[in-house]
């Protein structure tokens, strides 16, 4: 069942059509990759899921809902059901890991002790217990993911967009947040996950869904399978997907 319906976006600034009349939808329980190179308008999509753009025309349905037509005050409702990995993780260094993971629910006003226990848990379900006390510039890389992970799981939303999660990591910590993306989705079935990605190897191995994006425009959309095929029918596509399609070959398991 579908939990978004992005129908006929399209964002113009100025001159630049930076995404043009696109149409898809984000099933629930997924994990739904946006894939494109840079510069082809993911970002620029995933700001209007959050509402943080409006379109020049097309809409965008939440639960049914047309975010557009809501007033402020109900829209920043919606946006309560969302969280965002920002690239690069984005912690804030004068913090703790443990201030870091609890801030959202300060925001959100929420009691002592619940955010306590939030934090402790959340900590741990990213392989970071007992690292709460420390500060970011303490950590590696990877870590550091691994607490904005954390930050964007402890307000418990429904949808949760992970932007570029991997990207500048080295190839072993990369797979090792792979990894954590996939548990966490498996812990959690009922949330739907956004990927926002230019890496097409790693859009296969996590998403269920894949929408192509390539200079604004939606190449094509579809469950990972299928993806396949629509390779073998369409230049653009073989190669956006050349690399990860040797990969996967020889690993046939990832998509069987
Ligand atoms: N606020 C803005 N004003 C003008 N152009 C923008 C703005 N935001 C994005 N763009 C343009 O829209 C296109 C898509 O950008 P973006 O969504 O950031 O790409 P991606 O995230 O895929 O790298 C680019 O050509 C970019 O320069
Ligand atoms: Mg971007």
């Amino acid at each position: 069942m579908e939990i978004i319906k992005i129908i006929n976006l399209t964002k113009v600034f100025g001159k630049v059509v930076a995404i043009e009349n696109i149409t898809f939808d984000v099933e629930q329980g997924k994990i739904t990759a946006v894939l494109g190179p840079s510069g082809s308008g993911k970002s620029v999509l995933v700001k209007h899921i959050l509402g943080l753009l409006r379109p020049t025309s097309g809409k965008i349905l939440y639960k049914g809902i047309d975010i557009f037509s809501l007033p402020e005050e109900k829209l920043y409702e919606v946006r309560r059901d969302f969280s965002m990995l920002l690239q690069e993780g984005a912690l804030f260094d004068g913090m703790t890991v443990e201030e870091n993971i609890a801030f959202p629910l300060k925001i959100r006003k929420f009691p002592k002790d619940e955010i306590k226990r939030r934090v402790e848990f959340y900590l741990e379900s990213v392989g970071l217990g007992g690292f709460g006390k420390r500060y970011p510039s303490q950590l590696s890389g990877g870590q550091r993911r691994r607490v904005a992970l954390a930050r964007a799981l402890v307000t418990e939303p429904e949808v949760i967009i992970l932007d570029e999660p991997t990207t500048g990591l080295d190839p072993i910590t990369t797979e090792s947040i792979e990894e954590l993306i996939l548990s966490i989705k498996r812990k959690h079935k009922e949330k739907t996950f956004i990927l926002i990605t230019h890496d097409p190897f790693s859009a296969f191995k996590l998403s269920d869904n894949i929408a192509v994006l390539f200079f604004g425009k939606l190449i094509c959309y579809g469950e990972r399978e299928n993806i396949i095929s629509m390779m073998e029918s369409n230049k653009t596509i073989f190669h956006i997907f050349k690399r990860a399609n040797l990969e996967i070959a020889q690993d046939e398991h990832r998509i069987s």
